[in-house]
């Protein structure tokens, strides 16, 4: 049986879809990984088995081939430790193959099983809920992974609890949203003297959302009222704050 588990690759500000295939054959043991996997990627074979040992499992004395498809797309970082790992455990029977398609997995794996944040998380957020797929990621970054959209995320501290929550032992709580800084605003509406009709039309604009064009002469103000604009106008919400990132 092959177990498949969707992942992404980062090309700068793009996240592509992976594809963890993993195949657990008759044969001498071995553990291979193919599909282009940089330096770091191929290391996760290690950290896979380790994190595995710690939860008590074994790697069954088989063949087992993991492939990244697109073959041909270059692989780079850490975060395929995790959906290398998960692809494992449901070629093992040890978690549910059917369950994982719901979701796109990132993460790195640290020896003792903790998943540690990997960058590129709000990325994979938005390309799962560009697939209408959950999202798979450290509890370190579950805040960061709510922003992108309504898709449901799994952020989880370590592998066994992510596969109890899997299993329906545990319940893995969603990650509340995270709070972004509030942005730095400019001058304050008060401090403009006079020119009430101008500054009717600023707060007129900033509650429909219309354009401004102001004409006057050198000197009276205009560049002081644009940059007023900021500070009367509703904060972003997380679409939009994503929207002009
Ligand atoms: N109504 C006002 N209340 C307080 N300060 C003002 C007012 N109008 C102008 N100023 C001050 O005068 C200076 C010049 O204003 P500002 O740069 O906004 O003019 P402007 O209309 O953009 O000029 P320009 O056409 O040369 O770009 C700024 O320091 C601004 O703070
Ligand atoms: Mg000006």
């Amino acid at each position: 049986m092959v177990a498949l588990v969707q992942t992404v690759a980062y090309l700068g500000l793009e996240a592509r879809s992976v594809e963890v295939q993993c195949q657990i054959a008759p044969g001498l043991p071995k553990f291979n990984l193919v599909g282009l996997p940089d330096k770091a990627v191929n290391e996760s074979r290690e950290r896979v088995h380790s994190a595995l040992a710690a939860m008590g499992l074994s790697l069954p004395p088989k063949r087992i081939t993991i492939n990244l498809s697109p073959a041909d797309l270059p692989k780079e970082g850490s975060h395929y430790d995790l959906p290398i790992a998960l692809a494992l455990l449901a070629a093992m029977g040890v978690t549910d193959a059917e369950q994982l398609t719901d979701f796109v997995a990132v993460g790195e794996l640290a020896l003792d099983g903790r998943i540690v944040p990997t960058p590129g998380v709000l990325l994979a957020a938005i390309h799962a809920s560009g697939l209408d797929k959950g999202l798979i990621c450290p509890a370190a970054q579950g805040s960061e992974a709510s922003w992108a959209s309504g898709v449901p995320v799994l952020a989880a501290p370590d592998i066994i609890s992510l596969l109890n929550h899997l299993k329906g032992v545990q319940q893995l709580l969603p990650p509340p949203p995270g709070v972004a800084d509030a942005p730095a605003h400019g001058p304050d509406l008060k401090q403009v003297k006079g020119q009430e009709t101008a500054k009717r039309a600023l707060e007129i604009a900033a509650a429909g959302g219309h354009n401004l064009l102001m004409i006057g002469p050198p000197g009276a103000g205009k560049s002081l009222l644009a940059s007023c604009l900021p500070g009367i106008l509703p904060d972003l919400t997380a679409a939009e704050a994503l929207g002009i990132m």
